[in-house]
């Protein structure tokens, strides 16, 4: 059941990691952390489309074994690496760039904030997060996709939901990220990135 849930979260955020690693300037940077990465699917998208890049896939210690056999069919298990971790326990790996796919969304508000301001943690002075998700807009009123996969995390988790661009950008700055600023990614998914 694991290995298979990992797997379809590769299958839900292949296209945004395909559109994440073309529109962000990784040529900026030189690594990566990939929090909450599952099976590795954006992880190792992003890392294959930017050779110069080192990544680091932080989950669960049960993750594991999973994310290094998709690594190394895809060739990169020099490059990218598992780190075991809990996000509510230990502190984040350190990167330049911290990525936050479709973890927010499963916490309620106080959580989110706590990692958010975790990844503010990890990160250099001028280093980025991107929080990507099926964010709803700012009116509350076309991303129907958005809205609904709120209502259904409301009734699958104890506190999570689904945001807005605007409310990401709200909460990035009050746990001390600058610029935050929302670009479109794919169908109903869009980024938030942040510089600390
Ligand atoms: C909804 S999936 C998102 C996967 C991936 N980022 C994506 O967008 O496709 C949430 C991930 O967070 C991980 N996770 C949940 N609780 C965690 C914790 N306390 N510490 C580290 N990872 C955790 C899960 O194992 C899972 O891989």
């Amino acid at each position: 059941m694991l290995e298979s849930f990992l797997r379809g979260m590769t299958g839900v955020s292949l296209p945004s990691a395909l559109a994440m690693a073309a529109l962000f300037p990784w040529n900026e940077v030189g690594s990566f952390v990939d929090v909450g990465c599952a099976q590795g699917g954006a992880t190792a998208t992003i890392a294959l489309a930017h050779p110069h890049l080192r990544a680091i896939g932080f989950d669960l210690p049960q993750v594991g074994p999973v994310f290094e056999a998709y690594v190394a069919a895809k060739g990169l298990a020099g490059r990218v690496r598992f780190e075991p971790g809990d996000f509510f326990a230990d502190p984040l790996p350190q990167a330049d760039v911290v990525v936050m796919g479709h973890i927010l969304h499963d916490w309620d508000l106080e959580t989110k904030l706590a990692l958010l301001a975790k990844a503010h943690q990890a990160l250099p002075a001028g280093g980025r997060l991107i929080v990507y998700e099926a964010l709803i807009d700012d009116e509350r009123r076309s991303n129907a996709f958005g809205l609904l996969m709120s209502l259904n995390m409301l009734i699958e988790t104890r506190g999570g939901f689904d945001f807005t661009g605007a409310d990401c950008i709200g909460w990035m700055e009050q746990v001390g990220f600058r610029e935050a600023r929302v670009e479109h990614l794919v169908g109903p998914d869009s980024m938030v990135i942040g510089t600390k």
